[in-house]
């Protein structure tokens, strides 16, 4: 039995042992843009491409007991002519090693009872409550079968398997490559977009995508910044947070940060050092039964602890911390699970970051924390604390008010050439403690200005 096939039987074999019933999962179509054969590029449900391994669009799949039943129709005369013949539904049942399989139109008279995960579109939606003749609320809102099919799922997919872990060593193998290229591309005069072209160029000639938008700018301050124009200056930082998504569907998550000129400036260099401390340490920290909280609380300390050293921050640390003052420049949590979504199973809200009884502080400094467990091995975290100046926190008058002591604004202007730094590397939770699978990308400050055009 080949690879895949191994794996996926694995997959749905360890999913009866927690939920045995049927399981009804659709892969979705890609949504058209304006007018139906222009459509955006197709990707499978992730819960369907954890079971069934292969990016098939109009698809679904019955797991039962540990068997598959494939769902699929054959392509049309139309679909050939266009589109160059593809595997039948008989073949690709083969290859991930079906048991069974049926046209579509076979699922409306096969089964009505069936545990689901609802998809976001909601084309989709309507085929799933077609089928299942009933409701099917998004999976925040999922009750009965449905949510502890989705409990069995997370409990699944929270710790990888051999398979998965390889694929996200493919991805981010490409994405080391990727960001090695846009250091090389980073000249003076050219723009963000010519350093996006060369970093995704890289995924695109191994054949991969991008796991999400990739995000290249020198306003790192806007966390998730997806515009390309600016032309780069001399004294910018360009922040590249760019990762792949492998053949099967699997994401890489990486962040550099460095200098246009090639050279970092004496402030730039004073706060990169200091997210770079905040980075190793937390990656030295990863290791099973680790509560991934303490590790965000971690970088928050060295965080604050060196803005007071270097005089942005006032006060004690530990009065610093408990009124949040380090989220003014660190808003965002220290990272999140990574799998098959670059944050992964966010579909389903926070159920499969926080464990179960937790939930999402409301706290200024915890509310944008995406995973609260403690580590087990096999999972995937990203490790990407990060120092931000944001206009719309600095700037607003109650923080003005609220933070006016533990500040030195004077101390802080002296910083303007620092708008966003974050370094973001993915690390898998091993039994004996942490590997850093992307760590052939360097993240120390002499061998990233090296790589610079270079
Ligand atoms: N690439 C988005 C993130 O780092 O969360
Ligand atoms: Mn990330
Ligand atoms: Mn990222």
């Amino acid at each position: 039995m080949n690879h895949l096939k191994t794996t996926l039987k694995q997959r749905r074999q360890k999913l009866a042992q927690t939920f045995p019933d049927p399981v009804l999962l659709w892969s979705g179509c890609a949504p058209s843009r304006n007018f139906p054969a222009n459509t955006f590029p197709f990707r499978a449900s992730s819960h369907f491409l954890y079971f069934a391994g292969l990016n098939l669009e109009d698809a679904v799949i019955e797991l039962d007991n540990g068997k598959l039943t494939l769902f699929l129709n054959n392509p049309s005369a139309e679909s050939i002519l266009w589109g160059g013949e593809k595997p039948n539904r008989d073949d690709i049942a083969e290859t991930i090693g079906a048991d069974r399989a049926y046209p579509l139109s076979e699922l409306t008279t096969y089964h009505s009872e069936a545990a689901t995960i609802a998809l976001s579109n909601p084309m989709i939606v309507q085929q799933q409550k077609e089928v299942l003749k009933r409701d099917i609320p998004q999976p925040t809102q999922a009750t009965g079968e449905d949510q502890k099919l989705i409990e069995a799922i997370i409990n699944l997919r929270l710790c990888h398997d051999e398979s998965a872990i390889a694929q996200i060593r493919q991805a981010a193998a490409v994405s080391i490559q990727a960001h090695q290229a846009g250091m090389k591309a980073t000249q003076p005069g050219k723009t963000e977009a010519d350093v996006r072209a060369a970093m995704e160029s890289v995924m695109i000639a191994h054949n991969q995508t991008c796991a999400y938008g990739s995000i290249v700018t020198c306003h790192g301050e806007v966390l998730h910044n997806e515009d390309y124009s600016h032309t780069l200056q001399a004294g910018d930082l360009i922040l590249a947070d760019v990762g792949a998504e492998s053949l099967m569907g699997w994401a890489s998550d990486i962040t550099r940060t460095f200098p246009v000129s090639g050279q970092f400036s004496a402030t730039q260099r004073e706060i990169y050092d200091l997210v770079l401390s905040a980075h190793d340490a937390c990656i030295e920290a990863v290791a099973p039964g680790v509560e991934y909280k303490d590790i965000h609380w971690q970088a928050a300390k060295i965080i604050a602890e060196g803005l007071v050293e270097i005089g942005i921050l006032r006060g004690t640390v530990s009065d610093l911390l408990e009124k949040d003052a380090h989220a003014l420049f660190f808003p965002h949590g220290v990272g999140h699970l990574l799998g098959l979504d670059v944050h992964d199973m966010e579909d389903l809200g926070d159920r499969a970051g926080y464990a179960p009884g937790r939930q999402r502080s409301q706290r200024f400094g915890l509310g944008n924390l995406r995973l609260d467990r403690a580590l087990q091995p096999g999972m995937t975290v990203t490790i990407e604390p990060g120092f931000y100046q944001v206009p719309a926190i600095l700037n607003q008058t109650k923080t003005r008010e609220q933070y006016q002591d533990m500040i030195d604004w004077e101390r802080l202007a002296q910083f303007a050439d620092v708008r966003g730094i974050r370094i973001e590397d993915d690390v898998l939770v091993t039994s004996e403690g942490a590997e850093v699978l992307t760590a052939k990308l360097p993240s120390q400050r002499d061998r990233v200005e090296a790589l610079t055009h270079a």
